[in-house]
């Protein structure tokens, strides 16, 4: 199936342009072989291209190209199927902004192109093709996050040693994942992970119990979560604890029960926070829509979690605002490489910025994807790459630190 492919990159400083201009000579020969079409541009810092031929030879090539030394933040901007070539003639050509006019290149591009100028003007491909071109002064890329510049290193046990094994007399345990905000050095807050007595996740814990009893058993947990945050000391630190929010509905008394129990562990509501899921949230909103305003007004905090992963999107925002926002891990993985997901974290990242709610970006576990989510101004974050869940405490800390 024909298949083109758009991926922007930053050309090394020790590759000059005219090394640009050999390797795309040396690439047009090879790609006649492989029936891969397709122009390069470059504007003296970025290099945008597009490459057009099978599924499976294109492919084949991008993961070549990606690996080249030559240059480095490659970010995949499309990949998408059509009925016919946008530069049918055309093995690889370069286009260098740097010694022609935008203007004229653009002309020069449509000229080159099979496509007729009423459909280009509608086109995705000479979308992101008259973008690059337009692009006013390209400036020198940010390096402040490279990942290469970073390297981690740990702190022992933040809050001492943990609790040994499980706590007796309780259905269930609860393990600690620090939220950190590395900036700062500082942890934000922790969550409280349900696990079963055998260390089992949540699913099978909920799977194991008397369905109904569900809600039940669900809010009577976070007491141990909030005793087991008691036990370690977590002093003036947020625990941040998932409920379902139909618990808070079905529960008589529910948010005073929650309310009771923080108290009577030394918290204050105000450091405790309620993670409900964005599918929850929007599929139950009318019904516990007055749960939330009570809980509001005990103080208690209020955050979206796995936000990105349902079906509400940014729509739940004109709603609902909560006090903080976690986007789901499934955007964050390998966000470093996809320019689709870059995009809508730039514009999560906007809108909580506009409307003053906490992002934390969660799910993190490549030092490439806290190094783009920091340029992109998320401060918090969740992930293998900080901190592990511990059962009943909390585990060491990885703090990036820049390499000397
Ligand atoms: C910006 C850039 C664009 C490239 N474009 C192509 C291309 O279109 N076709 C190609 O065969 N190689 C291209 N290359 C070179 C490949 O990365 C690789 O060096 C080349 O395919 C030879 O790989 P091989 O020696 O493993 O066969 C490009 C490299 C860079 C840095």
């Amino acid at each position: 199936m024909l298949t083109t492919l758009i991926y922007r990159s930053q050309l090394n400083s020790s590759c000059k342009s005219i090394h640009l201009a050999s390797l795309v000579e040396k690439a047009r020969h090879r790609n006649a072989k492989l029936n891969i079409t397709g122009i390069l541009l470059f504007n003296g810092y970025d290099i945008l291209q597009v490459l057009e031929g099978s599924e499976e030879s294109v492919i084949q090539l991008f993961h070549k190209i990606r690996e080249d030394k030559r240059h480095s933040d490659v970010v995949e901007l499309m990949r998408d199927y059509g009925p016919r070539r946008r530069f049918e003639n055309v093995g690889m050509l370069l286009f260098d902004l740097q010694v022609k006019s935008p203007k004229s290149v653009l002309e020069s591009v449509l000229r080159y192109s099979k496509l007729e100028s009423y459909l280009a003007s509608d086109d995705r491909v000479f979308k992101f093709i008259q973008t690059f071109i337009t692009q006013k002064n390209p400036s020198p890329p940010d390096t402040t996050y490279n990942a290469d510049k970073w390297t981690l290193s740990r702190e022992n046990a933040p809050f001492g040693e943990c609790i040994n094994g499980v706590i007796a007399h309780q259905s269930c345990q609860f393990a600690l994942q620090p939220i950190v905000e590395p900036g700062e050095g500082k942890i934000t807050s922790l969550e409280a992970l349900i696990r079963g007595n055998d260390g089992g996740s949540p699913e099978r814990f909920f799977q194991a119990i008397d369905q109904d009893k569900v809600y039940e058993i669900d809010l009577q947990t976070k007491a141990y979560a909030f005793a087991l945050a008691e036990k370690i000391g977590i002093g003036g630190h947020k625990i941040a604890v998932n409920l379902l929010p139909m618990s808070l509905v079905n529960v008589p008394g529910a948010v005073e029960f929650l309310v009771d129990q923080i108290k009577l562990h030394g918290l204050q509501p105000e450091q405790v926070v309620i993670e409900v899921t964005e599918n929850e949230m929007i599929s139950g909103f009318n019904q516990f829509n007055s749960a939330i305003k009570h809980l509001r007004a005990e103080g208690i905090g209020l955050a979206i979690d796995d936000f990105g992963s349902g079906y509400a999107g940014l729509s739940l925002l004109t709603k609902f605002q909560p006090d903080k926002i976690k986007i789901d891990r499934e955007i964050v993985s390998n966000i470093h490489l996809s320019g689709p997901k870059q995009a809508i974290v730039r514009s999560i990242v906007s809108c909580c910025t506009d409307m003053e709610i906490s992002l934390v970006a969660e799910g993190i576990e490549k030092i490439e994807e806290w190094c783009w989510l920091e340029s992109a101004g998320i401060r918090r974050f969740q992930g293998f790459l900080f901190s592990r869940p511990q059962l009943n405490g909390v585990g060491d800390i990885h703090w990036p630190q820049v390499t000397r």
